[in-house]
């Protein structure tokens, strides 16, 4: 069967990428992490002194770039044109200008047409903010993970300080705010919740429950789909 698509999104920190990547472990399906692909374009940018206010020179970047994904241990690598920036993707730096960079149109169009690419070749769990809405608006499944603010605060702070990187929840909070408020305001393609999506509130979730059901709805859905 080809084109089977989990698709997941979520605000800032809601715990995608995690569950995502599990979820594609256990099911044995390609993990495709959206966002890693807009951080990639952002340290692109910041790396060749790119204005992040010229959308022309933003769109013209996104369509150069050479992305690769490897599976790693326990991670997927991010290779941008042979580089591995898998670690940079993470950093402040990088966290702080990317609403900026995926807000631009031309931007989207390039990072969406790889991302249907990859999903039309088989089965994959796709995460990110519009997967379920514009990238692949008929996946079979689809599942809006939410979480409270605090909480997703909390998780980025924990994930930070595994990477040796020490921020105050107050901080954290506001960058998330922040964050959402632009992924959610924005014009193209915002962060909205798919009218057929499946909410899951993972607020007092463990990461394992998480996991768990949304294995359990996407198995549901697959013979349905392989008819
Ligand atoms: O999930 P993340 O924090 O790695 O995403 C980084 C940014 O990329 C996020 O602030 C918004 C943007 N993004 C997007 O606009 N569309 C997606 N499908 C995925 C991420």
């Amino acid at each position: 069967m080809s084109g089977f698509v989990v698709a997941i999104d979520g605000p800032a920190a809601s715990g995608k990428s995690t569950t995502a990547r599990r979820v594609a472990d256990r099911l044995d399906f390609v993990y495709l992490d959206t966002g890693a692909m807009y951080r990639a374009v952002t340290w692109k940018a910041l790396e060749t002194g790119t204005d992040l206010g010229d959308q022309t020179a933003l769109g013209a970047l996104a369509s150069s770039i050479r992305l690769e994904f490897r599976s790693g241990e326990s991670e997927v690598r991010v290779l941008v044109d042979g580089e591995d920036v898998t670690e940079e993707l993470r950093e402040p730096r990088i966290s702080r200008a990317v609403s900026e960079v995926s807000s631009v149109p031309a931007v989207r169009r390039a990072m969406v047409r790889t991302q249907r690419n990859i999903g039309a070749e088989g089965r994959c769990v796709v995460e990110g903010r519009d997967i379920g809405t514009v990238v692949f608006p008929n996946a079979p499944v689809k599942i809006f993970l939410a979480a409270s603010l605090e909480e997703r605060a909390r998780r980025r702070r924990r994930e930070l300080s595994d990477r040796g990187v020490i921020q105050g929840l107050e901080a954290l909070m506001e960058e998330i705010r922040t964050r959402d408020a632009m992924d959610s305001e924005r014009e193209d393609s915002p962060l909205r919740q798919a009218e057929d999506a499946i909410v899951i509130d993972t607020t007092r979730m463990t990461i394992e429950e998480q996991v768990a059901e949304v294995v359990r709805v996407a198995q549901a859905a697959l013979p349905a789909a392989s008819e």
